[in-house]
């Protein structure tokens, strides 16, 4: 057996306290990221879990790499757009062609270094309510992660940070406060969902990525709810069944803005509300239907 990082008691792996789903090898080289070169074109896709992240996946590979996605020797999304933290054992990065594309759910303090000084981040924030209950089914359809007995018990859990990624609050927070340090567009997924077309503009601008209203309309078209869900790769339907277990859900659920009001109780809500006040210790602006 490798041996790898400590497993804690809630079945994840940790790395400088930060919590990280166990992946194929039960091991992470996060120390090895750290000093990770980074390419000036260089984009990564910064989340929280259960933000957008597997949208944006989709969207820049359509953007750079469609031609990968297509034809005989057809590349999952996960491999165009790789989840750096989890695949580094698998895909050689220094292979990938320019400009590389990748996804991260890690804090700033442990991205690569480099990033910093080069490179381009999109980080994508979602409405923390809808996040949890997205979350709580997502720890039934993956198989990395725990099932949980109920939405009561996952609540408490997801407030304390006691899950993979920690705190919703201090990971939108970090990022926020360093976001002058990183050339970082922020983004919601709210306004993705509203005007994705308006979206795809700002982020075509932000990467300097000329699209025709052709390609854009392709995007737009392709990147939609309906078209990923009916899109056995951008719904990762090709994900081995020992880490999905595709009969208890699909990546695409709902996508829904708001959809928690059907889920939380009053009392849930007022507990959500109060700790929310607490932690996030400047508004952020960004309008959510708390
Ligand atoms: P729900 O569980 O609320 O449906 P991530 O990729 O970061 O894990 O996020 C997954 C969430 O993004 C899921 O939310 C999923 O349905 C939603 N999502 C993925 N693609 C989407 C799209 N094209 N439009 C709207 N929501 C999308």
């Amino acid at each position: 057996m490798t041996e790898g990082p400590p497993i804690t008691d809630i079945g994840l792996i940790t790395y400088k306290g930060f919590n990280l789903i166990r992946n194929v090898h039960e091991e992470v080289h996060l120390h090895k990221l750290e000093k990770f070169e980074i390419r000036e074109n260089d984009i990564f896709i910064i989340t929280y879990p259960k933000s957008g992240t597997t949208w944006m996946q989709y969207i820049l590979a359509l953007m750079y790499h469609s031609d990968q996605l297509n034809g005989e020797h057809s590349k999952r999304i996960m491999e165009v757009v790789p989840w750096i933290e989890v695949w580094m054992k698998r895909i050689d990065y220094s292979k990938m062609p320019s400009p590389r594309t990748f996804a991260s759910h890690l804090p700033p303090n442990l991205v690569p270094q480099q990033l910093r000084d080069r490179g381009k981040v999109i980080y994508i924030a979602r409405n923390p309510k809808d996040v949890a209950v997205s979350f709580y089914y997502f720890h039934n359809f993956s198989k990395l992660l725990e099932d949980k007995p109920d939405f009561d018990t996952f609540l408490d859990q997801y407030l304390e940070g006691k899950v993979f990624g920690n705190s919703w609050f201090d990971h939108i927070q970090g990022w926020y406060s360093n976001k002058d340090n990183f050339n970082l567009l922020f983004l919601t997924y709210e306004e993705m969902r509203k005007d994705l077309r308006g979206t795809l503009v700002k982020v075509s601008n932000f990467l300097d990525k000329n699209l025709d209203d052709a390609m854009l309309d392709m995007i737009v078209e392709k990147s939609s709810f309906e078209s990923m869900r009916l899109c056995p790769n951008a719904n990762l339907e090709h994900q081995s069944p020992k880490y999905f277990d595709h009969s208890k859900g699909a990546m695409l659920r709902k996508g829904k803005v708001g959809d928690w009001k059907r889920t939380f109780t009053v009392a849930q809500n007022e507990k959500f509300d109060k700790i929310y006040k607490e932690k996030m210790k400047a508004p952020l602006g960004f309008g959510w239907d708390l």
